[in-house]
């Protein structure tokens, strides 16, 4: 295994997905966010919220330093006729340091593929943003096994081209698909598996001391409950949450577990 490296900053992303419908739902949701962060601490851990795009630009005047913002997808194409889609500059112009990428429900809503991800990976490094690229393994697959075959595949064809100096910039998130929305997580050992092997497939393009400075984070149903088992004892370098990012409340607690 990969030798941790201690000084890295954890991170800890709310995907808040197609939530907030309002004015009035934003502005609620960003006082509580701004309640929970007053006056509290968090030192070795980064937040990061990832609002739907058009809520970003707000996010980012009510909340400034305190919350770095995310996109929750991007196109590969910076400009042009490509009808309802979001350029990575813009996500860069209206605040975003990070987008995420692949998320399962762009794979299976949108069928986008290792290959379309692979393009928005180097589009999002190329415009300076960090991508949050989401691997896993859909239920069916763990149940015949071959949850390390789709991991490695994912891995590989996400970072085709992928310039070494680039590592330390993208964060990588093991989502098992079956765990995402419900209440099962896998063992802290499982999931420390799936980062030795993120890591051991890098190994054989990206040299050990970049590969550290990469950070590796567990999502899929993690709350104040299963943090523990998912981020923690698991070795993890932080998680992305959904359902309780919508929970301004829960999401700093979780943030104040991670951050230790
Ligand atoms: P969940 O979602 O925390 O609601 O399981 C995680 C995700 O989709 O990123």
């Amino acid at each position: 295994m990969v030798k941790e490296k201690t000084s890295m900053k954890k991170i800890i992303i709310g995907n808040l997905k197609m939530n907030i419908l309002s004015q009035a739902e934003r502005e609620t949701y960003l006082g509580a966010v701004k309640k929970e962060l007053a006056g509290k601490k968090i030192n070795n851990a980064e937040i990061v919220l990832c609002p739907p795009a058009i809520h970003l630009e707000s996010f980012g005047k009510v909340l400034g330093k305190k919350v770095a913002l995310g996109g929750q997808n991007c196109f590969w194409e910076e400009k042009g006729s490509y009808t309802g889609e979001i350029s990575p500059v813009m996500l860069k112009n209206f605040g975003s340091e990070y987008v995420i990428i692949g998320h399962s429900e762009r794979r299976k809503y949108f069928f986008e593929n290792d290959q379309s991800i692979n393009q928005k990976v180097l589009a999002s490094l190329k415009n300076g943003l960090s991508p949050i690229i989401c691997v896993g393994e859909t239920k069916e697959e763990r149940q015949s096994g071959e949850t390390m075959h789709v991991i490695t595949r994912q891995i590989k064809e996400a970072f085709a081209g992928v310039a070494p100096g680039k590592l330390e910039k993208i964060v990588v998130a093991y989502e098992p698909i079956w765990s995402v929305g419900s209440d099962s997580i896998p063992t802290s050992n499982e999931i420390m598996e799936a980062k030795v092997l993120i890591q051991k497939i890098l190994s054989r393009n990206f040299s050990q001391n970049m590969i550290q400075k990469m950070r590796i984070i567990y999502g899929g149903s993690v709350s104040v409950k299963t943090v523990g088992q998912a981020c923690i004892e698991s070795g993890m370098e932080g998680a992305l949450i959904g359902r309780e990012s919508l929970a301004p409340r829960e999401f700093l607690k979780i943030a104040r577990i991670i951050n230790g």
